[in-house]
């Protein structure tokens, strides 16, 4: 970690502890989301973290931005999450949006004052999502959307949407992207999710009917929707992955203190080997994974993002952030199992790491056609 790292994530740290912790516990409960907290999190720059200045983005790299993610993960994984979802809307509208978007849309999200959201599954395209139904029909000025969209992390909570819809025949060249209001004529709100986890990031039905849209409001052009969402994945992925390390790192925090102050047979549990080992297997994870999600925001940095990497780095911090969770509870045996300790909230919120942007079984996909092309066969 540089200077500046280590004092963002100092900074970050003592935000969480003091206006983040003393909430989550009852949040959890309630499925509260405070506003204030995410602009609070804003006012330390990290709700725009990588976006240009000019945009009123921190400017930052994305290997700064997955320690601020983990730093906040370890409070609370369904904040990071609300801040990851949002900066990838911004990473998107960055990347693929023109001038007059960029300056209509960032500032309010760069800054925090505005939510992002992302809207690509639907209740029969999720892991298929080439097959989304949703239709954006072609009239004078724009278009016209209808359709449902399914399990957007911040419906509701959001202001602005990126909405992958349908222009053109079947499959992905037949898909654009648009922005989106909350407010917008003919868009509102379906069925609240009721969760295992996140219960403090609200997930939410979108319902189009006769949504217009003007032209101004199409991302990159007419087809290239899927292209625009595949690339803001990538990313998306680096960043649920560096939200699995936060997860991961407090468990394993939680478990080593547990373990060496808790007394059986006249010996603290920490010096059964038995104990060692699995606190030792946690440790080792934590620290590949962070690793991999390093690597991964390199090659973003480098310009160059590495699709492999990317869903490597998510699948090895999530698949390892439930295995992390799973263990730290049986390392607190009773007590871990109750919410006297958060780790059974780190164990709920880890398991939709595995699901989300992208199940970590299309992460494996990823991987293997990355491998065929690698060795030939393209
Ligand atoms: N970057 C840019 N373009 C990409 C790309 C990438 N990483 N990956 C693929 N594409 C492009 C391809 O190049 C291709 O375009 P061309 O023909 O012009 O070259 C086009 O996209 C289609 O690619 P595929 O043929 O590979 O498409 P596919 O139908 O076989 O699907 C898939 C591939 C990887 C399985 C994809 O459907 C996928 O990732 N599915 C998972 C969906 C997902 O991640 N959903 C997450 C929901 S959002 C969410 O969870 C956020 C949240 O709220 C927390």
């Amino acid at each position: 970690m540089n200077e500046l790292q280590k004092e963002l994530t100092t900074n970050l740290a003592k935000f969480c502890k003091d206006s983040i912790e003393p909430h989550m516990e009852h949040d959890d409960e309630a499925g509260k989301f405070r506003l204030d907290i995410f602009q609070g999190l804003g006012a330390y720059g990290v709700t725009g973290i990588t976006l240009p200045t000019e945009y009123g983005g921190a400017g930052l790299s994305y290997s700064d931005y997955v320690y601020a993610l983990e730093e906040i993960a370890k409070t609370s994984v369904p904040y990071a999450v609300t801040v990851s979802v949002s900066s990838m809307v911004q990473t998107i509208i960055n990347e693929y949006g023109n001038d007059a978007q960029k300056k209509k849309y960032l500032p309010a999200l760069t800054s925090g004052q505005e939510i992002g959201a992302f809207a690509l599954s639907e209740s029969h395209a999720g892991s298929d999502a080439a097959g989304l139904k949703t239709t954006a029909k072609k009239v004078a000025g724009g278009y016209q959307i209808n359709g449902t969209k399914m399990w957007i992390t911040s419906g509701g909570i959001a202001k602005t949407y990126i909405v992958m819809a349908r222009t053109g025949g079947e499959g992905p060249k037949g898909v654009s992207a648009f922005i989106v209001r909350d407010g917008d004529k003919g868009f509102s709100f379906g069925k609240a999710e009721k969760k295992m986890g996140w219960k403090t990031s609200p997930t939410r039905e979108l319902v189009f009917e006769n949504c217009f849209v003007p032209d101004e409001n199409l991302l990159l052009g007419e087809g290239k929707g899927f292209n625009v969402a595949m690339g803001g994945l990538d990313r998306g992925r680096v960043a649920i992955a560096a939200i699995g390390v936060g997860c991961s790192q407090r468990c394993l925090d939680e478990s080593v203190r547990y373990a060496l102050e808790r007394q059986q047979f006249n010996q603290p549990i920490f010096d059964f080997q038995g104990l060692q080992f699995m606190l030792s297997d946690m440790a080792t994870e934590v620290e590949s994974s962070r690793l991999l999600v390093h690597a991964a925001a390199q090659s973003i940095d480098a310009g160059t993002p590495n699709a492999k990497l990317c869903s490597m780095a998510k699948l090895k911090s999530t698949d390892g952030a439930m295995r992390v969770t799973t263990d730290a509870v049986q390392v607190l045996g009773g007590v871990g199992y109750t919410s006297e300790f958060p780790v059974e909230r780190f164990m709920r919120d880890a398991k939709v790491l595995q699901i989300v942007e992208g199940t970590n079984q299309i992460q494996r996909v990823v991987i293997a056609r990355h491998l065929k092309k690698e060795y030939g066969h393209a």
